[in-house]
């Protein structure tokens, strides 16, 4: 944390940034702000979700079948409303909606993904969830909008980053010029940056999986998690919080692989391409790390729908090869059921 003269305000980083790079981030600085906004009411009410009646199931399920609290939905609406408000938008993708929502009339360049809520099976229990976003600029200039602008490999991020509701309140992002953390100083209702330059430590020490479901997964899985029980010199470490956002940000800070793998009932696993891979790729790339879906980088794939799932790997470059070495041993003959 930085302390007295050099404390430096998220909207004062937002401003350097724009000045260093004018033509590059300066249009999309704006849709930073407004995610920020909505994020400060997410935020208002994970910190009161033990107290109010927010808490509970709506009796809804989303369209993939899996049930939505009220703090998704709540989560979900802070967001589109802040993001169309802006008008720098012409589309959001979000997990808790069947499609896109568009909007014709908006002369905004960008279309912005998101998992307005992730890890919402914590929120009952008191364990840190998060926010996550991506943002593409469209690719053709005028007219409606094709698949083209809206289906876009993680690669073509402009920026990408989460906010992390955990002992205390973080965003974390990136513009493709390395990832900074801002911790929210509730006293004075700033981000305030304490992480600048975040990359992964040299030395993968934690593995963090749902290793429950060890028996379904594929060999190459099984086999890398057996050789890093029985071959390493010291000990992993095993961490798993059940959020996406708080494990990668554990990880990101202390040297870590995450995954969620395919296994023989789900051989593309649960976690979603565009809301959550592509946007932890692309800062993990960022910070020095990797993600890949066992055999590329999850930003080369070229999504085909809004929903779709990836098996994922994220975390120490090296870490995450190795377990593509382990996937390409033994798991080769998978791919065309898995990949994509
Ligand atoms: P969401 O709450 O957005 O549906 O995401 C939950 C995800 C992710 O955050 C986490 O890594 C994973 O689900 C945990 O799944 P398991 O409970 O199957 O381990
Ligand atoms: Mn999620
Ligand atoms: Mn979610």
């Amino acid at each position: 944390m930085q302390h007295g003269t050099n404390v430096i305000t998220l909207e004062q980083f937002i401003i350097e940034q724009e000045q260093d790079h004018p033509e590059a981030i300066g249009r999309f600085s704006k849709i930073l702000r407004d995610i920020v906004l909505a994020a400060r009411m997410i935020n208002r009410e994970v910190n009161k979700a033990g107290l109010v009646d927010i808490l509970g199931l709506t009796g809804e399920t989303n369209c993939q079948g899996e049930r939505v609290q009220k703090l998704d939905i709540f989560s979900n609406e802070q967001m589109m409303d802040a993001l169309f408000r802006g008008r720098m938008v012409c589309a959001v993708g979000s997990e808790e909606n069947d499609d896109f929502i568009i909007d014709n009339e908006s002369e905004g360049k960008y279309v912005v993904l998101m998992d307005p809520l992730d890890g919402s099976s914590n929120i009952d229990v008191n364990v840190a969830i998060g926010t996550i976003f991506s943002i593409y600029k469209r690719k053709t200039t005028s007219g409606p909008l094709t698949q083209e602008d809206l289906l876009q490999p993680g690669h073509q991020q402009v920026a990408a980053g989460y906010l992390l509701y955990g002992s205390s309140t973080m965003l974390v992002y990136t513009t493709g010029n390395g990832v900074n953390g801002f911790t929210l100083d509730p006293s004075i209702g700033e981000f305030l940056l304490s992480h600048p330059d975040m990359k992964f430590p040299e030395k993968c020490t934690t593995y963090s999986v749902n290793e429950g479901h060890y028996r379904d997964f594929f060999e190459g899985t099984k086999e890398y998690l057996r050789h890093i029980k029985r071959d390493s010199p010291t000990p992993y470490s095993a961490r798993y919080i059940g959020s996406l956002v708080a494990d990668f940000h554990r990880n990101l800070l202390t040297g870590g692989i995450f995954m969620y793998p395919g296994t023989t009932k789900k051989p593309k696993g649960k976690l979603r391409l565009n809301f959550e891979a592509n946007p932890m790729a692309f800062i993990a790339e960022q910070a020095g790390g990797y993600g890949s879906d066992g055999y590329q980088n999850v930003m080369d794939i070229q999504p085909t729908h809004l929903h779709q799932r990836t098996p994922f790997f994220i975390g120490n470059k090296d870490e995450v090869h190795k377990v593509e070495s382990y996937v390409e041993q033994f798991d080769k003959l998978l791919a065309a059921e898995i990949v994509g």
